[in-house]
């Protein structure tokens, strides 16, 4: 019998739902919320308030979409953590309440997993990864190395000891006057830039865990300097600051990436979350993937950055598994 999934992520500051019939997508709508940008980050007390507005619209967008009755739904599942307490609270009142009401079971989704799980979603021409795999797990929250032994067996091989990369990039374009979330647009700028036009410090930590502090400071400070000098600075060499930038920072994912793969004799390589999405980052790893014989898995834009549709997968593993979660579930930070 086929099983109809209900996913619904509220962990940030995207409101989404996401409709499967098994492992194949029907619908998935994301609500983002914009009221963040002028702020330079996201505002958990606005973006909870606006989790409120949006969280019914948007799961009744997802089931007409899939044209799926609430009756149909197998289960509801909703991501638990980690993320804003604020804003899980409102993904997880609302599922709770649904599905109580409509007599369907609850799962819990851990946010990470559920990017890492966006590989199984059904794709025309796409295989999932095989096990074991490594997936780089790049986000504006989190940067990891993790070993996938089976759907819910990770490892943790590495991960930064400070900022995620994401928020490397975002803190980097704030300095330089652009609007949040700034990885895009650094990924953007770096397209018309010279990657070796400036040099910023890279952490050499021993091991696979990563640092980004140092270099979001190198880079603060070393526009700090010019821009004394110059006022445009940060405007006239707006191309070559984004490409050095992000030069840096995929330099350093991809050392330890490389590493990891070469010391655990792992060839079949993903990478999940938003700073996935980057230009720099993907032909990175194309270019590793030759030179090492990877076996290499790049999700599309509209699933590495925030969505539902991963955690209803994830949900869809844990409904075969049946392992449903309690009514009393509360969400975590971290
Ligand atoms: O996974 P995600 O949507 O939310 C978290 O779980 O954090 O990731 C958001 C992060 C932000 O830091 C955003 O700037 C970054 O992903 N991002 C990018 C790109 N697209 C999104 N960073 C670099 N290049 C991109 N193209
Ligand atoms: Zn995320």
């Amino acid at each position: 019998m086929d099983a109809y999934i209900l996913g619904i992520e509220s962990s940030c500051d995207d409101t989404s739902a996401a409709v499967l019939c098994n492992n194949r997508l029907l619908s998935n709508v994301i609500n983002s919320q914009a009221v963040h940008a002028q702020y330079g980050g996201v505002v958990p007390e606005l973006a909870s308030r606006a989790h409120q507005q949006n969280i019914v619209p948007v799961v009744d967008a997802a089931l007409k979409q899939a044209s799926v009755s609430p009756g149909q739904l197998s289960a509801v599942a909703f991501t638990r953590g980690p993320g804003l307490l604020g804003s899980l609270l409102v993904g997880i009142s609302f599922a709770k309440a649904f599905a109580y009401t409509l007599h369907k079971p609850l799962i819990e989704v851990d946010h990470l997993q559920g990017h890492i799980l966006s590989h199984f979603l059904l794709q025309e021409g796409k295989d999932a990864p095989r096990f074991p795999f490594l997936c780089l797990l790049v986000s504006g929250g989190h940067t990891q190395i993790v070993r996938m032994n089976g759907y819910f067996d990770m490892e943790i091989v590495g991960q930064t000891i400070d900022d995620a990369a994401g928020e490397a990039f975002d803190k980097a374009a704030k300095i330089m006057g652009y609007a949040y979330p700034g990885g895009p647009i650094i990924d953007r700028l770096a397209q018309q830039g010279d990657p070796d036009a400036f040099s910023f410090s890279e952490a050499h930590l021993p091991g696979y865990d990563y640092s980004f502090s140092g270099l979001k400071t190198s880079f603060l400070y070393f526009l700090r300097d010019h821009l004394r000098q110059n006022p445009n600075f940060a405007k006239e060499n707006a191309a070559d600051l984004a490409a050095s930038l992000q030069h840096a920072v995929c330099h350093s994912l991809m050392r330890k990436l490389i590493k990891a793969a070469n010391d655990l004799h792992i060839r079949e390589i993903a990478i999940a979350g938003g700073v996935s999405a980057n230009s720099g980052l993907q032909h990175a790893l194309r270019m590793a993937a030759e030179r090492y014989h990877w076996n290499i898995h790049i999700p599309p834009l509209k699933f590495s950055t925030d969505n539902a549709a991963m955690i209803a997968i994830a949900g869809y593993y844990k409904f075969l598994r049946g392992e449903f979660a309690d009514i009393s579930a509360v969400p975590y930070a971290r």
